[in-house]
């Protein structure tokens, strides 16, 4: 209704304007046609009696002359006639003829006529000259009551009127249901075209014309959800100010939630005491600086033996306990929901999985039960924790494939960010998993799934290319599930706080040589490897032990001035495949150490115990050399934490071509640890290479580090997160413009 009114009112209003401007004109010209008329059948009259009259008048006879006027002025337009003599005076008249009218006064040949305005209306007199045989016999005078011109003119101006105004109401009409159906073809066009449905530009119910505009926003919506280059991103200083500002200024309502089995802050009971512990854990270390930059709450299992000590009644706990800045909410587990879902799908199916480090992956039924169940839990945590309908919720790791779906299915509007923090397998590998297509759809969940490598990303796309039924965007990296779910499949290189908050409070580096030598009973001239991981198989720590022990036989010189330092932290020691792991590495490290070994120096020295975070940062300064030997990796934050540490620009870095890192760290020594003559090779090039070159190699893995350090890595994310939201926004008024079936907004 109000799309009508919104033509028919200035419709009108136009139409009025030229009836009112057109109308005299109009007037003038009927006028001036009826006019005409009326003059025309004056002659006829004329022309038809002028003989008669003639006649009656030169026979002198008067009655024979009124009686011709009485009939002729009973045709309904003559109002009456008369005779006018040859001096102009009005001899005869008919009846009607009016009292104050005189004769025209024109005595020439020729007819005339005049309007004479009287006071019931006008007149025309029409004036012929009589003439019999040549002689002048004055003049016949016809009035025609021209009332009836001004009449017919007054009608005709309320017809114009009722037709101009009909016009304006039928064109109105017929001009706003063109229009509505047009907007909403219009509006059905962007509605499909915004939200990117197959067959949109060709499809036939496309408006064409639309086509430029379509092609516009599409070109405007891609701007904001395509990856951007790396470049993006470099030119921000990322650091805790700019990923709050980030937080601020692109996402003001952003409520943010991690989700994560490892806790940052673990409370163990030891000796009667509570002790605290930060676990070794690159994911802890990538995201403990970002939730103190951020604020927020961290769900993750309540490990520890007194965590349930130390929670208010919400199992919620300010952390770090120092300077509290964000929430930790411990999420209990039991030790069957523990068993089946950490031990067994997670670390027992799906790490050996995802890693190729040639460990069987076991897959029991009853190990999937429980890791829907405890998914579930931790899905039931976020909406608990939520106060928001749209939180950005960061998801962490290979133990929350099903939550991205479950948390989606409650919370539609949240922007689920998942990280997999490990590597994804071809699709060759993925397909052994009995749960592979559940495994997919819990992840395609997420708004957006980040890798550490685009060769992950794309294995995972292949993987969901041959087990699911989806629409893959490979340009820009889009999956959209059946349901029209979209979700943006990325590398983000995982990295480090810069500088490292430790590093503060560590020594320098000489003392760190001394305090680290004096601890480990090695001499001052003997060269030192540091190598500091989980003692997980994908690490290859025998293999780094047999590399030693090449560099020994290959190079003799340096037995008695070269040792590796281990440093294994016990993980996942209920299973048989860590156990043996570290058996081997120990049987290893015993051989070499019996073979190479004296009284006063070892070749390998192997500590099964976690470090803190300062410890590993002393080791990290006292190191010569940093061996990362991992058969397959998906970062190796190890790596990069050494770089950090080396604020005296001085260290290598012998990294395997297998863990993600070797990808940015290009000055490292990169070397395959499966070839391990070939690794005993390059610690020996790491050992002798000159100071001058040490030094540039380890600038510019510095450098590299520095810039995509923690920020810069969750800011590209949550870059990318606020695009989508923003684009989302978008899409979401459109489809609002135009309310299915309805159209009432448009
Ligand atoms: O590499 C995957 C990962 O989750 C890391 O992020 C983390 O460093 C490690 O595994 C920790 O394992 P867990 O929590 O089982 O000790």
């Amino acid at each position: 209704m109000r799309m009508a009114l919104r033509f028919v009112l200035p419709l009108l209003l136009v139409l009025g304007l030229i009836a009112w401007l057109a109308a005299p004109a109009v007037g003038g010209l009927i006028e001036k046609w009826f006019r005409a008329d009326v003059e025309m059948r004056s002659r006829l009259i004329f022309n038809s009696v002028q003989e008669n009259v003639a006649e009656q008048v030169r026979s002198g006879s008067s009655r024979q002359v009124d009686g011709l006027f009485r009939r002729i002025a009973q045709d309904e337009r003559v109002l009456a006639l008369g005779l006018c003599d040859n001096s102009g005076k009005l001899v005869r008249r008919s009846a009607a003829w009016p009292a104050s009218l005189g004769c025209p006064g024109d005595n020439s040949a020729e007819p005339s006529f005049t309007v004479a305005h009287l006071n019931n209306g006008s007149v025309l007199a029409a004036s012929f000259a009589l003439a019999s045989t040549g002689a002048p016999q004055g003049h016949l005078v016809i009035l025609h009551d021209l009332g009836f011109i001004e009449r017919r003119l007054s009608s005709a101006e309320s017809y114009l009127a009722a037709f101009l105004g009909f016009l304006g109401l039928a064109a109105a009409g017929v001009t706003a249901i063109v229009a509505r159906l047009t907007l909403r073809g219009w509006l059905s066009t962007l509605q499909r075209g915004l939200k990117g449905q197959p067959g949109t530009g060709s499809d036939r119910r496309d408006a064409p014309e639309m086509a430029p505009l379509l092609r516009e926003m599409r070109k405007a919506m891609r701007s904001l959800e395509a990856p951007r280059g790396l470049s993006d991103a470099i030119r921000v200083d990322w650091g805790p100010d700019s990923l709050r500002s980030l937080l601020r200024d692109e996402m003001p309502d952003a409520e943010v939630l991690v989700v994560s089995n490892r806790q940052p802050y673990i409370h163990n009971m030891e000796d009667g005491k509570v002790t605290l512990q930060r676990p070794a854990s690159g994911l802890v270390t990538a995201l403990e600086p970002i939730m103190r930059a951020c604020g927020g709450t961290w769900i993750a299992h309540g490990s520890g033996s007194a965590d349930s000590l130390m929670v208010d009644k919400s199992d919620h706990l300010a952390v770090p306990p120092e300077a509290p800045a964000y929430t930790l909410r411990r999420v209990w587990l039991s030790d069957e929901e523990q068993d089946g879902y950490y031990y067994g799908l997670a670390n027992e199916g799906l790490w050996p999985l995802c890693h190729i480090a040639f460990v069987r992956p076991i897959f029991r039924a009853s190990d999937w039960e429980q890791y829907m169940a405890v998914n579930r839990k931790f899905a039931d945590a976020v909406v608990a924790e939520a106060t928001t309908p749209n939180p950005v919720v960061l998801v962490q790791d290979y133990h929350f494939a099903l939550l991205p779906q479950m948390v989606r299915e409650r919370l539609p509007e949240a922007t689920i960010i998942t990280f997999w923090h490990i590597p994804w397998p071809n699709p060759e590998m993925f397909s052994i998993c009995p749960w592979k297509e559940e495994i997919l759809a819990g992840l395609l969940g997420s708004s957006i799934l980040g890798f550490h490598t685009q060769f992950h990303c794309l294995n995972f796309l292949e993987s969901v290319d041959r087990f699911l039924a989806s629409h893959i965007d490979r340009e820009l990296s889009v999956v959209r599930d059946v349901d029209g779910n979209t979700t943006l499949v990325r590398p983000y290189p995982i990295s480090i706080e810069w500088p490292p908050v430790a590093l503060a409070d560590t020594p320098p580096v000489d003392q760190c040589r001394e305090l680290v030598r004096q601890r480990y009973g090695i001499g001052a001239d003997v060269h030192l490897a540091v190598g500091v991981e989980r003692f997980d198989y994908t690490k290859g720590i025998a293999d780094r032990f047999r590399a030693v022990q090449s560099l020994l036989e290959q190079h003799p010189e340096w037995i008695g001035r070269f040792t590796l330092l281990q440093v294994a932290a016990p993980t996942r020691g209920r299973l048989s495949a860590y156990q043996i792991t570290q058996e081997e590495a120990e049987g290893l490290a015993a051989e070499i150490n019996e073979r190479f070994g004296r009284d006063d120096w070892r070749p390998v020295l192997l500590v099964a115990r976690h470090h803190e975070p300062d410890e590993v940062l002393t080791l990290f300064r006292a190191a010569d050399l940093c061996l990362v030997s991992s058969l397959h990796d998906g970062m190796n934050l190890v790596a990069k934490e050494f770089v950090a540490a080396r604020d005296d620009e001085d260290g290598v870095l012998v990294l395997s071509t297998f863990a993600g890192a070797s990808r940015e760290l290009r000055e490292a020594l990169i070397v395959n640890p499966y070839d391990i003559q070939g690794m005993g090779e390059a610690m020996h090039v790491g050992l002798t290479m000159p100071a001058d070159q040490r030094r540039e190699r380890m600038k510019l893995m510095r450098e590299l580090v520095s810039e995509h350090n923690i920020h810069h890595w969750a800011g590209r994310m949550l870059l990318d997160a606020a695009r989508m939201r923003k684009s989302r926004a978008i899409q979401n008024q459109m489809v609002q413009a135009v309310p299915a079936g309805g159209g009432r907004h448009v």
